[in-house]
């Protein structure tokens, strides 16, 4: 199986949304999976925002493009086409402000590409990922149950949920360790030992598909 996996956290030290998706990765091997990495740490390697170029040149037939176009979205391509190449998608990111990193959601600008992984046209929409998988696995500093501190502030999971689903993802899995910053120490290393847990739990699902 080859597996995409993408960081966002900003710190390489210490994060722990890196901790989670490597212990994923880490108990997939230890289940015997055959699996091949292909790294993207947007901390290391933040993609470009879309600017007017990228803009300008999914806007129109790739034979007008000019060269500045073809320039400015060649980096997109390539993004996609890593995508496009793996059998599944494992993210780890904190929740920055309620949502994901801006260079999480500037990945999935240079992802989202009409007739790469998705078609839209007057006769409607079709995702072109649906075969893939994918594993969200988050940290943030807050609670968001029911009567917590941060309910119904979650804008991440659902904002990545729309986006996969919309380039055809169903078999989406999201595992999230929080509180890990605001309810202190102890709360954090319970929801740490919890994640791993649903780590391990989905990683034998995956193991055995
Ligand atoms: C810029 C920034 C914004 C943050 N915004 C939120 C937030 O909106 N909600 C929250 O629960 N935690 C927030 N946090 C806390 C992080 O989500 C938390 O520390 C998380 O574990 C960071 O992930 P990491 O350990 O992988 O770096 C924020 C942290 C930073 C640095």
């Amino acid at each position: 199986m080859k597996i995409m996996h993408v960081d966002a956290s900003a710190r390489t030290r210490g994060s722990h949304s890196r901790e989670l998706s490597a212990y994923f990765i880490d108990a997939l091997r230890d289940l015997g999976s055959d699996i091949e990495i292909d790294r993207f740490d947007l901390a290391i390697n933040p993609p470009r925002h879309f600017g007017a170029l990228e803009t300008a040149a999914v806007s129109i037939a790739e034979a007008d493009h000019t060269p500045e176009m073809r320039a400015a979205i060649e980096p997109s391509d390539a993004i996609a086409a890593r995508v496009l190449a793996a059998d599944a998608l494992v993210i780890g990111t904190p929740i920055y402000n309620f949502g994901m990193p801006s260079t999480l959601k500037a990945f999935f600008d240079h992802v989202s590409r009409n007739g790469k992984t998705f078609l839209a046209d007057a006769k409607g929409m079709q995702g072109l990922l649906g075969a893939k998988k994918a594993a969200v696995l988050s940290s943030a500093g807050g609670a968001y149950s029911d009567g917590e501190m941060f309910e119904g502030l979650d804008c991440l999971t659902p904002h990545i949920r729309a986006i996969l689903g919309f380039m055809g993802l169903t078999q989406v899995s999201f595992i999230a360790a929080r509180p890990m910053m605001f309810a202190g120490p102890d709360a954090a290393q319970t929801s740490m030992k919890a994640a791993k847990d649903a780590a391990n739990a989905l990683a034998r699902t995956w193991a055995t598909a």
